[in-house]
């Protein structure tokens, strides 16, 4: 039997993917990460289905859950939050289910930092501004960044940056972007998106922390860069008049 590994999104229930929805239905065994997947995605399991919250587990047990089940005859939906391609810890999933012949597909869902540029009608990627998005972190207790993949040199290339896990050390963050990007950069926090509590902070480097305040300590975006906010920057080539393109030949080239 196979395991289906399904990004549920970064919380709304109804930001997951039709196909992840009818791999939930199919499954007798739904295995699902913790609290940040939202009780009506799990709605979606057939009835008596068994439904197991992994956080409390380790990888030994999780892969012994999924053991079972495929010895069982049974498929399992294996739920993550946001998209499985980002801090899902779906790789060492799938190296243990390779050792051991289970079969397993992957499903895509919604990344937190898509639905945060969605939550603020903002295109991360403008034309003359930043045509490059980092999906980042800083170091945590349990994983060290790779030499290399510091703030600063991301910060040296001016794109725009998408920090995950790392709302806790905002005045860290601001400082060591402050000398790249200018206190005057735009800076967005987007806490729960899609969650009925969601919040936005709009600010720069020099004001974010103020405009903040106490409480934000988790679950939470920053996105930094010209990008974020700003007015002053060119059309796309894309819908120019005078560009010929393979569906819409300019006038030039028509007739
Ligand atoms: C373990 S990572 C999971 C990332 C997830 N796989 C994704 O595709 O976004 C958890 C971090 O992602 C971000 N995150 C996840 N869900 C979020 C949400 N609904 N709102 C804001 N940030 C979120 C936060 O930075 C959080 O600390």
């Amino acid at each position: 039997m196979t395991i289906h590994f399904i990004g549920a999104g970064p919380g709304a229930p109804d930001l997951l993917t039709l196909r992840g929805r009818d791999l939930i239905a199919s499954c007798p065994v739904c295995l699902y990460a913790g609290s940040l997947v939202p009780e009506e995605i799990l709605a979606h399991c057939p009835p008596g289905a068994r439904i197991v919250n992994t956080a409390p587990l380790d990888l030994d047990a999780i892969v012994a859950e999924c053991a079972a089940a495929h010895a069982a005859g049974h498929d399992v939906a294996r739920l993550h939050s946001g998209d499985l391609s980002v801090w899902s810890a779906m790789g060492e999933q799938l190296r243990r289910l390779r050792a051991a012949g289970i079969p397993f597909t992957v499903t895509p869902g919604v990344p937190s930092f898509a639905a945060a540029a969605a939550a603020l009608g903002a295109e991360l990627t403008l034309p003359g501004l930043a045509q490059s998005v980092v999906l980042t972190r800083t170091s945590g207790r349990a994983s060290q960044m790779p030499a290399g993949e510091s703030l600063a040199n991301f910060a040296a290339t001016g794109a725009t940056l998408a920090l995950h896990l790392s709302i806790h050390k905002l005045a860290e963050v601001v400082a060591e972007l402050t000398p790249f990007y200018g206190a005057d950069c735009p800076v967005a926090v987007v806490y729960r998106v899609s969650w009925p509590d969601e919040k936005i902070f709009r600010a720069t480097l020099a004001t974010i922390e103020a405009a903040m305040g106490e409480g934000v300590e988790r679950t939470a975006l920053i996105l930094v860069g010209p990008a974020l906010g700003a007015e002053g920057f060119s059309d796309s080539r894309l819908y120019a008049k005078d560009y010929d393109r393979r569906f819409r030949p300019s006038l030039a080239g028509s007739d």
